[in-house]
């Protein structure tokens, strides 16, 4: 989409035939330039023994090698760019918890591309070119505050620049600019919100009608939980740095039926994550993305390390893909159980007097895992309430996710809020 046309890109709208026929012209053109122009990935290609020649139809993009964030710490910092440098008009990086970050290049073209996209994922979020945007995703390294600027005005909206912290700011210029549409990590969001109370705002006299979160998990609880308190529709955006940035994928608010994948710019695969083979839609694996358009630094089957699955298009011609549950990195392994934060994030959000504020701690207690659960009561309460509630939540955890925990609850306002991506698990194993 530019900003001259606003509405559906004809793609969004197009056969299936269309669509695939278009992905096999891209990939194949993508699959030459990195192997001409990335020294990286001819090495890769010539020692799996593929040609970009090999690929006669997109199933055979099963025979190409993996990229993986090693690939792209091997190569640091600009190894993997597929231009020479005085093309790279942009560098973003994220910096992941352990080592070197991971550095992504843009050209100009891959700028505009991005800037499209995330266009149409705003149009697709029922933004309108008269909407005014307010933008809470960190502005920097992260590609957050940038992507969804860029693509905030790229649709013809109005950009507040806010970026992330300052909290009794943001809520004052929410206040005084009165925004349409918020561009917020959840997480963040749950503390602007609290905010918001504070403050004493009366959320019917704003103009907010909807949150476009991401950049980290959060649940259909989570959505169901924010959409009543603060009067809004909540939907998903999907994105990673190495691929591009926000607008991967993105929630379509008519359906709100997980993430439409767009797929002419990003071709998706899931895979087994332990094997490697490739899944048939439907099949719950490991997200794997390869660059269709992108020619600064596309990536091929690049391994996300996020578990969802692939869906069938409703709203659009493109798959979706289910809400991502969580990363592999993130799952926690309690006495034999495979935990993730969300399955906790989903049972404390049904529990009523329980905030959406919650950390998980994992100890040692001798050889064996112990998780402990901190969430915040929404008020104060006396001690009886409080171990109540505890015994609740303990009792619906050990229902349905299967483990034993311990619960303490807190009072209101004592777990540390975020200011963009939260830190759920708290890993103290080794402490
Ligand atoms: O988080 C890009 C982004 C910014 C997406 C703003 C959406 C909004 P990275 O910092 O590279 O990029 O982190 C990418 O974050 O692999 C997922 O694990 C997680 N993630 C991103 N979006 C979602 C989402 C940005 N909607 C990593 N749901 C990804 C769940 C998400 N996890």
């Amino acid at each position: 989409m530019t900003g001259s046309k606003i509405g559906l890109h004809a793609i969004e709208n197009a056969s299936k035939d269309e669509l695939i026929a278009l992905q096999l012209k891209r990939l194949k053109k993508t699959l030459n330039h990195v192997y001409t122009h990335s020294p990286v990935y001819k090495r890769k290609f010539d020692e799996a023994g593929v040609h970009p020649d090999d690929l006669v139809d997109l199933s055979d993009l099963s025979k190409f090698p993996f990229t993986t964030k090693a690939d792209l710490r091997d190569n640091y910092p600009f190894g993997m760019f597929s231009l020479p440098n005085e093309d790279i008009v942009r560098l973003h990086a994220s910096s992941g918890t352990t080592g070197k970050p991971t550095v992504v290049g843009y050209s100009q073209k891959d700028i505009d591309t991005w800037a499209d996209i995330v266009a149409r994922s705003i149009y697709a979020a029922g933004g309108r070119p008269k909407d005014i945007v307010h933008i809470s995703y960190g502005y920097g390294l992260f590609t957050g505050g940038m992507g969804a600027h860029y693509g905030a005005e790229r649709l013809g909206c109005t950009v507040v620049p806010m970026s992330g912290g300052q909290t009794a700011k943001q809520v004052q210029l929410i206040q005084d600019f009165n925004p349409d549409i918020i561009m917020v990590t959840p997480s963040y969001m749950l503390n602007i919100a609290d905010e918001l109370v504070r403050q004493k705002v009366d959320m019917s006299k704003l103009n907010l009608r909807t949150g476009i979160f991401g950049a980290e998990p959060w649940t259909e609880a989570m959505r169901h939980q924010m959409e009543s308190s603060l009067g809004i529709d909540a939907v998903d955006i999907y994105g990673l740095s190495e691929v591009m940035g926000p607008g991967v994928a993105q929630e379509c608010i008519e359906t709100k039926d997980g993430l439409t994948i767009w797929e002419d710019h990003f071709y998706p695969e899931i895979i087994d994550p332990v094997t490697g083979e490739v899944l048939e839609d439907g099949e719950e694996g490991e997200l794997v993305f390869t660059s269709l358009t992108k020619e600064a630094m596309p990536v091929i089957r690049y391994r996300t390390r996020d578990l969802t699955r692939l869906l069938p298009g409703t709203s659009r011609v493109m798959r979706r893909m289910d809400k991502i549950n969580g990363r592999s990195d993130d799952m926690m392994i309690i006495r034999g159980v495979n935990v993730f934060p969300s399955q906790i994030e989903e049972l404390i959000c049904k529990v009523d007097g329980l905030a959406p504020h919650y950390q998980i701690e994992l100890t040692k207690q001798g050889n064996l895992d112990s998780v402990t659960i901190y969430v915040e009561s929404t008020k104060a309460i006396s001690h009886e309430v409080q171990r109540g509630l505890e015994k609740t939540l303990l009792t619906q955890i050990k229902t349905y996710v299967g483990i034993s925990s311990s619960v303490v609850i807190t009072p209101p306002h004592s777990i540390d809020r975020s200011e963009g991506k939260a830190q759920r698990v708290l890993d103290n194993r080794n402490k």
